[in-house]
């Protein structure tokens, strides 16, 4: 760097062009963060949420992977209207590269479709884990944020996600099954597992009102607290809102489609939650290595 001699106008650039530099030197060494999205009923708007959430985070300059984690039915890049070929289980198999499993869908929004490989991650030995977490380096890298979108029900491959993840979205409608399965989770977490993982608050999608919001939070909390002794921090509600159906039609996200809409404003809101203050894993606990060898080897929980 040569600031002397330079003009004052050379100088502000170089200047401005160094924070610049420093500020993206910052961006690498901050582990990536692992934010869960799932539930105990389906359909209760996981998959949109998680679209939408990844585009707002990118609107905050965050670079965000959104796994597509459904072990049942992957529906993300029918969400975001891109076509995905391979998924994690090519990349495993040492098929394709991380690049060609990668689907970008806008700036700073990739999608990475888990498929079966999600299920074999669990078999693998330490050596090819640590093998396939070394393929996975390029992406802890060049990512901030891993959303990850999860299939419905209270089974080990929902509730891994939860455990491993440093922050989990427990997301329920104000439908009285919707409300049961929910706690259906915390219970499953609570009983099975010993523990509800680093962070998990709830969501309450398609409220009505923001008041119905806080009521169905409130319920679950009263009755988490009650008979399993747990308190779970209520996050915020996105309301119901007949953009959303319209853009899974048109096969975009809410978000982008109609970003001035009721639901997408709940989207921003949750956004600046999860950026904001959060209890979540500490910083050393972050990154994919520890996520993955969490999700694998259920050693939160202690299982
Ligand atoms: N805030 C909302 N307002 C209105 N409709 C919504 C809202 N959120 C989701 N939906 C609708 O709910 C349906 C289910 O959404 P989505 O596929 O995201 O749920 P899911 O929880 O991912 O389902 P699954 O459990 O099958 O993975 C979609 O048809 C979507 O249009
Ligand atoms: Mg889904």
């Amino acid at each position: 760097m040569r600031l002397f001699g330079a003009s004052p106008l050379d100088q502000a650039g170089e200047l401005r062009r160094l924070v610049e530099e420093q500020r993206k030197e910052k961006k690498a060494f901050t582990k990536l963060r692992t934010i869960a999205v799932l539930s105990g009923k389906g359909g209760v708007g996981k998959s949109n949420l998680s679209l939408a959430l990844s585009c707002a985070l990118a609107d905050r300059d965050k670079r965000v992977v959104l796994l597509d984690a459904d072990l049942g039915m992957a529906n993300i890049d029918i969400l975001s209207g891109v076509t995905s070929r391979y998924n994690l289980a090519h990349l495993i198999d040492g098929s394709r590269k991380l690049y060609e499993v990668l689907v970008p869908v806008e700036k700073n929004v990739r999608i990475l479709p888990g498929g079966v490989g999600l299920k074999t991650l669990a078999d693998l030995d330490d050596e090819a884990l640590s093998e396939f977490i070394n393929l996975l380096g390029e992406l802890e890298e060049s990512t901030d944020i891993l959303i990850l979108d999860t299939g419905a029900g209270i089974h080990k491959g929902v509730l891994s996600f939860a455990v491993a993840a440093d922050t989990s979205l427990l997301v329920t409608t104000p439908e009285p099954t919707s409300i049961r399965d929910a706690y259906g989770v915390l219970k499953a977490l609570t009983t099975s597992w010993g523990s509800l993982g680093a962070e998990l608050v709830f969501v309450v999608n398609m409220a009505r009102s923001e008041a119905e919001g806080r009521d169905v939070a409130g319920r679950i909390q009263r009755a988490a607290g009650r008979f399993l002794g747990v308190s779970v921090p209520y996050f915020g509600c996105v309301l119901r809102d007949r953009h959303v159906e319209q853009a899974v039609r048109l096969r975009n996200s809410f978000f982008r489609l109609y970003p001035a809409c009721y639901a997408a404003e709940g989207v921003r809101h949750l956004v600046d939650g999860l950026l904001g203050e959060s209890k979540g894993t500490s910083e050393s606990s972050r990154g994919l290595k520890a996520f993955f060898f969490r999700l694998t080897r259920g050693s939160f929980a202690g299982k």
